[in-house]
């Protein structure tokens, strides 16, 4: 049974209280919030202060999905937005091992992201220092789009480094993640579904959720 973060980015923005209500009520364990900053990503979405404001509409894990540069200069902020995981790109930190310090001495849960590019193999350096790894299956960015399937192959690469390596990284995967695709990636070990469009363009989001839960 995967964790499952639905993804603010597809909710209806003028009615955000209404996504969070809808999410708590659910059985969506995380959140996944977006964040992109029309730099690393050809995009802008949202920040801190909108992730303040989720803050008090609950008490569920917010995942923060940094797709931004330079995120060391606002890991902090972030962390008293109400983040409590943090996850960087690998393709955006040149110091990724600096930057996993200090999203953990901050209190939060590291995270790194790998594009659809970046080899899972780069990740062996770092997988005993991080809680968590984000494999991209689409180009960050938008909602919305297709999984790219080779996506399914870095997944059971990356269970193996973990294995091999003991380590305790969770598998986060994020992009055109849906109810035909999702039970393959479970078995693929991915122990946590990120859902935008799958769950909020759905008839029935909360029944989308429970349905990807009892995969
Ligand atoms: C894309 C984001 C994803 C996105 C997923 O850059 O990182 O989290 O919201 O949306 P769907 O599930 O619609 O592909
Ligand atoms: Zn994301």
């Amino acid at each position: 049974m995967a964790i499952i973060a639905p993804s603010l980015l597809a909710a209806d923005f003028l009615h955000l209280e209404t996504a969070c209500d809808l999410i708590n009520e659910s059985q969506a364990d995380w959140y996944h919030l977006d964040v992109m900053d029309g730099r690393f990503v050809p995009n802008i979405s949202y920040g801190m202060a909108i992730i303040k404001q989720l803050r008090k509409a609950s008490t569920k894990f917010f995942d923060v999905h940094l797709m931004i540069l330079e995120p060391e200069k606002y890991a902090e902020e972030f962390k008293d937005a109400g983040a409590d995981g943090l996850t960087v790109h690998l393709e955006a930190c040149p110091n990724l091992h600096r930057n996993i310090q200090q999203i953990k001495s901050l209190g939060m849960k590291a995270g790194v992201a790998i594009n659809p590019h970046t080899p899972v193999g780069l990740l062996v350096d770092i997988i005993n220092d991080v809680d968590l790894v984000n494999i991209m299956s689409v180009n960050p960015g938008f909602g919305g789009q297709s999984f790219i399937p080779h996506s399914l192959k870095k997944i059971i690469e990356l269970k193996n480094l973990i294995l091999q390596k003991q380590s305790a990284a969770l598998i986060e995967v994020d992009g055109g993640v849906s109810l035909q695709n999702a039970s393959s990636l479970v078995k693929a070990g991915t122990d946590v579904l990120v859902a935008g469009n799958c769950v909020f363009s759905s008839d029935d989001p909360s029944r989308t959720i429970s349905e990807l839960k009892s995969l």
